[in-house]
């Protein structure tokens, strides 16, 4: 009898212990991504991301502002297109003082674009599509709305003081130091009830977060936990620069001259990118790990040693920087994208390419010469979409959407618009709805009023006539993103800039070990017709012929000479070699 129970209490200890010991190696399978290629590469690395702005994607009530139905209704689209995974701009609780970006509560949706059920339903669709979400964690700061900063508010012994920077003044109407607001003004806002300060580097409605609480470390990761578990593949941290300050709240260095809202211009030495917020990237990428998830970063930086600290020491931080220094070559140069590429690669981390986003003026504007804006935007396709690193679209870029900004300053919805017209016109031009065809509104709603207005240009530029011209923006974006999909050496570590010196023409070879084939990219940047001579023997290619796969404009022929190539002004054309 005693032997029996002793011999089953043995099985159960033994047969507990397998379970824990599959169980840890379950977590620890998860907890280390596994590649998707031969050359060790993760999915984010294969993946093309798409920036979906919700109040101006798709409106499914037609109220005159994007939801997530309207999103889930255009994943078929997404998935056709060849996007592998959706940012979408914040869509959590929000008085929307900043369109989002001041969110009063992070683990619910905005009644405005649906529910948690709508968010699930959608998640789910996008599994099917394999079109994974990636939200926007808004780190830095919160709504003045969201409960923790109501309760810190409340008194200076409230339960949430500590979670939020507070301080005494230097003295009557004096903030405790200069520091200045991005979006203008002090970034300290007094309150009578409790007679102190409180940091604000944006709006005085979305107060900063003190992450060197370890109440808000732990409340903020299991936001993100928490939105993993529902499906989430990742997040885009908003603004992540600015986690930290200066616990002595030292005073920024003032620089000559004044900013764009008439304050003193400071360097941001004391609040911005120091060396704590690193700690913080470290653990919030353990979590993302243990969930095959990526964590791409808002990573405004100076230079490339800046963006290569966000990689971490051993690539342990953010996966996914986003490199807006490729977004200040503002003009369609050769000797300009190379330096900025070289750079980036230097930094030994993954680059990520983007042309535009929510803040940034369209691509087709700013890279457009007004003659030849639609063969500039497929240009500029052909190059970013075909680089070594993983490109992040903004929506409608692929219809070649161009800025609409508001006329007059009544229009204007962004309060910097508000705050700096006319000289600063704010970001509404770049935020306005998709446009999916050439109806009210173009199909993006049928209300009688849309939050931002639809520019004429929609008539032409809108999915549905572009998807039926075969030689429309879209048609080149689709055929260049199932390439990118089809062609292992566009996916692969190896990027080969050739003529290098040539001021014009930007050219250069895809090769993948594990394939054969090479893909020759070659992009004539100034609105000429060019000439070019390629030699590609000391790569190891030795036809001298190559087949184009995808042009613009449309090649006369499918096979080109390497040693005697005619580019059109702006054509862009990419061909296999062997
Ligand atoms: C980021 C967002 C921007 C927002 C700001 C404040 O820069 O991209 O749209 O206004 O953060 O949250």
């Amino acid at each position: 009898m005693k032997t029996r129970l002793v011999l089953s209490n043995t099985v159960t200890v033994l047969s507990l212990a397998l379970v824990l010991i599959a169980l840890s190696s379950f977590s620890f399978a998860q907890a280390k991504p596994q590649p998707v290629d031969a050359e060790g590469h993760q999915w984010w690395q294969h993946a093309v991301f798409y920036e979906v702005y919700p109040r101006s994607f798709a409106d499914s009530n037609n109220n005159g502002i994007g939801d997530l139905k309207g999103i889930t209704s255009k994943l078929s689209y997404l998935r056709d297109l060849g996007v592998d995974a959706i940012w979408i701009t914040p869509c959590f609780p929000s008085p929307q003082v900043d369109f989002g970006y001041d969110v009063s509560n992070y683990e619910d949706i905005d009644p405005m674009y649906g529910t948690l059920a709508d968010f699930d339903v959608m998640v789910k669709d996008g599994q099917k599509k394999n079109v994974k979400i990636i939200l926007d964690f808004v780190v830095n700061h919160t709504s003045d709305q969201h409960p923790w900063f109501v309760d810190s508010k409340s008194s200076k012994t409230a339960n949430h003081r500590d979670w939020y920077i507070w301080r005494d003044g230097r003295g009557a109407n004096q903030p405790p130091n200069n520091w200045i607001s991005i979006f203008g003004g002090p970034a300290w806002k007094f309150d009578p009830k409790t007679s102190q300060w409180y940091y604000h580097i944006f709006y005085a409605e979305q107060p900063d977060l003190n992450w060197r609480n370890p109440a808000v470390e732990k409340a903020m990761f299991d936001v993100t936990r928490w939105w993993y578990r529902r499906g989430v593949a990742g997040f885009r941290l908003d603004a992540v620069d600015r986690m930290f300050e200066d616990p002595d709240l030292r005073d920024n260095p003032v620089l000559p001259g004044t900013t764009e809202y008439g304050d003193p211009r400071t360097e941001s030495k004391y609040n911005a990118k120091l060396p704590e917020m690193h700690d913080e990237l470290k653990g919030l990428r353990k979590v993302a790990d243990e969930h095959n998830a990526v964590l791409i970063g808002e990573t405004w930086t100076k230079d490339v040693a800046e963006l290569k600290e966000y990689y971490g020491n051993g690539n342990d931080e953010l996966q996914m920087p986003m490199d807006f220094l490729f977004t200040k070559v503002d003009k369609v140069s050769p000797a300009e994208f190379r330096r900025q590429i070289a750079g980036v690669e230097s930094s030994g981390g993954w680059p990520v390419f983007v042309l535009s986003n929510h803040d940034i003026v369209r691509a087709y504007n700013r890279y457009g010469d007004g003659t030849h804006n639609d063969e500039i935007a497929k240009l500029m396709a052909g190059f970013y979409l075909t680089l070594r690193g993983t490109p992040i679209m903004y929506y409608g870029e692929e219809i070649g959407m161009e800025n609409n900004d508001p006329k007059s300053k009544d229009d204007v919805k962004d309060p910097i618009g508000r705050r700096g017209w006319p000289e600063e016109k704010g970001r509404d031009g770049e935020r306005t709805p998709m446009q999916w065809d050439a109806s009210k509104n173009a199909g993006f709603s049928t209300a009688d009023h849309t939050w931002l207005r639809v520019p004429p240009s929609a008539a032409e530029y809108n999915v549905q006539s572009e998807s039926r011209d075969p030689n429309s923006i879209l048609s080149f974006y689709k055929s260049l993103l199932a390439l990118r999909r089809s062609e292992p050496a566009l996916q692969g570590e190896s990027c080969v800039f050739l003529n290098r010196d040539d001021p014009f023409v930007l050219s250069f070879l895809r090769k993948n070990p594990h394939h054969g084939e090479s893909i020759l990219v070659v992009l004539n940047m100034s609105p000429q017709p060019r000439q070019l001579a390629l030699h590609l023997a000391p790569y190891g290619i030795t036809q001298r012929t190559a087949t184009v796969l995808l042009s613009s404009p449309q090649p006369s022929s499918q096979s080109i000479s390497l040693a005697n190539l005619t580019l059109a002004p702006f054509a862009v054309f990419l061909a296999s070699v062997r």
